[in-house]
């Protein structure tokens, strides 16, 4: 049979075994499953039959979540969990143990950078931060023989940077380790990056696959081996960072219309940033869909539908400028998200990378004057027309009197 669409998989993929089956995913609002008798229990439990255990390691809705995740990303496989770090923390715990390292972009989302920094050298485990990601030469002369696998944010979250994934995959397979790439950004509507050459897949599915910000997830797409045999017999039973079934309704509720989402935010952003590059209050504008951006040619190279709808720009001026603008939008909601139907501003300095620290957030590309932001779904009019009016409103400090400061300063 033809393979099915992207749009066809992301509908239908998944099966419950019932008997008739309902057009909504029924939510199995349950911890425990009835079994007829002891050997069923014992079958079930040893795999030797098909059934649910326990919720912490399986449930029936959040089953045709992982099942249709599996289809659209293309892996045997896929494990849903409660958050998008839980499933960088499931996935990091899997495949490591004290002595290991890992070689990373240093693009990465705050959280992401904590939990490498900080949670993995707690436990014994080595990271080497590639600053400059582009050069894959930087990454080949980082691994050693104690690297377990390469790991890359692309796009990433603020600065934008989109790794070469097919060379970068390449170097993995020649060193024998998997490449794991972060698409919760692009989504697998608009690239599979196992199909580019990657082994492991990891999203916050809280972002674009959800939609709404009406719930936390996350989900490790690959192989059986790994995700099977490996997180869900050993990790997601004895740390149990399980996703709720409610929330896996909502995410397949997402999944039904994630590729026209996708589109229209592409169209969105893109409008904003033409907007946003021609304005004389802004000093430069990150967002790979336009052509001046350093990794617009990789939008090729990845196979990228579109460049997703998060963007970054400077404003010129200081921190305080930032904010002002922040401050001052009215349609577009000020919150530490993204991938949303509603358009939302931040200012990673402070909030989302403010972790990183001062030295780490200049090495990222993270100034006092960058303000982030996640297009959404409204009007592409109504949204230029808000941010025109916040930067009418914004004073620009050229003159160097206010500090550049990255943190509001103390009271
Ligand atoms: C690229 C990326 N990966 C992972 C995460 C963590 O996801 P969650 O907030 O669902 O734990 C985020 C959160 O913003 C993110 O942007």
């Amino acid at each position: 049979m033809k393979q099915k669409g992207f749009n066809t998989k992301a509908i239908h993929d998944g099966k419950m075994n019932c008997e008739q089956e309902s057009m909504s995913v029924p939510i199995y609002q349950t911890v425990a499953y009835k079994y007829s008798d002891a050997k069923e229990a014992a079958a079930i439990f040893a795999g030797q039959q098909h059934g649910y255990t326990y919720g912490r390691w399986d449930n029936p809705t959040v089953s045709v979540f992982e099942q249709r995740m599996a289809s659209l990303e293309g892996t045997e496989a896929a494990i849903a969990t409660s958050s998008g770090m839980s499933a960088i923390f499931l996935l990091c715990h899997q495949m490591l143990t004290a002595g290991d390292e890992i070689v990373s972009s240093n693009r990465v989302y705050g959280g992401t950078f904590a939990l490498f920094e900080v949670g993995l050298k707690k436990m014994g485990i080595g990271v080497t931060w590639i600053s400059n990601p582009e050069s894959l030469d930087a990454w080949a002369k980082a691994i050693t023989p104690k690297t377990k696998f390469l790991f890359v944010e692309s796009p990433s979250n603020p600065s934008l940077f989109i790794a070469d994934i097919p060379a970068l995959a390449a170097l993995a397979k020649s060193k024998n380790i998997p490449l794991v790439v972060d698409n919760t950004i692009a989504t697998p509507a608009l690239h599979q990056p196992i199909a580019l050459g990657a082994d492991i897949v990891v999203h916050s599915t809280t972002k674009y696959i959800c939609g709404n910000a009406s719930s936390l997830g996350g989900i490790i797409c690959g192989p059986s081996a790994i995700i099977e045999d490996g997180i869900r017999m050993g990790p997601l039973r004895y740390l149990g960072p399980s996703m709720a079934p409610f929330n896996a309704w909502l995410n397949l509720n997402g999944l039904e219309t994630l590729a026209i989402r996708m589109e229209r935010h592409c169209q969105n952003a893109m409008a904003v940033a033409k907007y946003l590059e021609q304005h004389p209050k802004v000093a430069s504008v990150n967002y790979p869909g336009l052509a001046s951006n350093p990794y617009h040619a990789m939008l090729k190279v990845n196979k990228l539908k579109g460049a997703s709808s998060l963007m970054s720009f400077e404003i010129k001026g200081t921190y305080d400028d930032a904010v002002c603008f922040i401050d001052s939008v009215e349609t577009i909601t000020h919150a530490t998200h993204l991938g949303t139907c509603k358009s939302i501003v931040t200012h990673p300095a402070s909030t989302t990378h403010s972790s990183l620290g001062e030295a780490d957030m200049k090495k990222a590309g993270i100034s006092p004057s960058l303000v982030r932001f996640s297009i959404g779904l409204e009007d592409e009019a109504d949204i230029i027309a808000d941010i025109e009016q916040a930067l009418a409103s914004t004073p620009q400090h050229k003159d160097g009197k206010k500090a550049d400061v990255y943190f509001p300063p103390a009271e």
